[in-house]
């Protein structure tokens, strides 16, 4: 079904809309080899990149010639550091596939110049001939990466102090709160705008609670996934099954 110019396909089981989402993925790699990926972390697409490594092992997809985008990263943690993003895509995916080091993007927590950084990682994005299909989460209070509800949209990379609410979820990941690092390196609104195609994936009710919010009202910064609304090619694929 749509609503509005979503595309919105709901699944009974996690297990359907991993399965989903990566068939999507395949296909874009199966239509064109060299794709620029847009990968997202968190709990929801582990299930999918378990799918995405199955069928690479089976020779139906190659990520040889891809290239990859991620979106976010914590500052002041490096690729060896558990809870880095790096270190998650490493352990779900980039360890067991065939995709090449140096075609691998994600910000640098721990660069010297975050500010250089940042418009360094926005100008790579633009480098690489834009995402064709970025893959996207969602926060319960409707954030996408790390751009949290605001009074505005901000466009490109930039270093954003996380909310409470954000590190409180996050906290499950550490040892303990006080570990949660206080900011993060983000794509920016416009950066995943301009991805060619847009797939979410969202488990449990309280992000369909938040995507319907978002896709059945008005744009607003405060809730930054209804930005979608103005994209003309979204994928959606929820789950109310929440996270096991
Ligand atoms: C991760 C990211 C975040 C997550 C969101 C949902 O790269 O950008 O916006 O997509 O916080 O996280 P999970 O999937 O853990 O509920």
């Amino acid at each position: 079904m749509k609503i509005n110019n979503i595309n919105w396909i709901c699944v009974e089981t996690y297990e359907e809309m991993s399965r989903l989402a990566a068939e999507k993925l395949a296909s874009q790699l199966k239509n064109k080899p060299d794709s620029v990926l847009g990968l997202a972390t968190g709990s929801t697409p582990i299930g999918l990149y378990q799918n995405l490594v199955k069928a690479c092992r089976a020779g139906e997809i190659s990520f040889a010639d891809a290239k990859s985008v991620n979106l976010d990263e914590y500052v002041g943690l490096d690729a060896s550091h558990p809870q880095s993003y790096r270190y998650f895509m490493n352990d779900n995916l980039f360890s067991h596939v065939d995709i090449k080091e140096e075609n691998i993007n994600i910000p640098q927590g721990c660069a010297e110049d975050i500010a250089a950084e940042c418009v360094r990682y926005s100008a790579k994005i633009r480098e690489l001939g834009g995402v064709d299909i970025q893959l996207l989460g969602v926060g319960n209070n409707g954030h996408i990466a790390f751009n949290e509800p605001c009074d505005r949209f901000i466009g490109r990379t930039h270093e954003v102090p996380l909310t409470e609410s954000t590190r409180e979820a996050n906290a499950r990941f550490f040892d303990s709160i006080d570990e949660v690092p206080k900011s993060a390196l983000t794509m920016g609104i416009a950066d995943i705008f301009e991805a060619k195609e847009i797939l979410l994936v969202a488990n449990g009710e309280k992000k369909i609670e938040i995507l319907k919010k978002a896709f059945e009202g008005d744009i607003d910064p405060d809730i930054p996934v209804s930005i979608l609304l103005l994209h003309p090619n979204v994928t959606v694929i929820v789950t109310p099954e929440a996270s096991k």
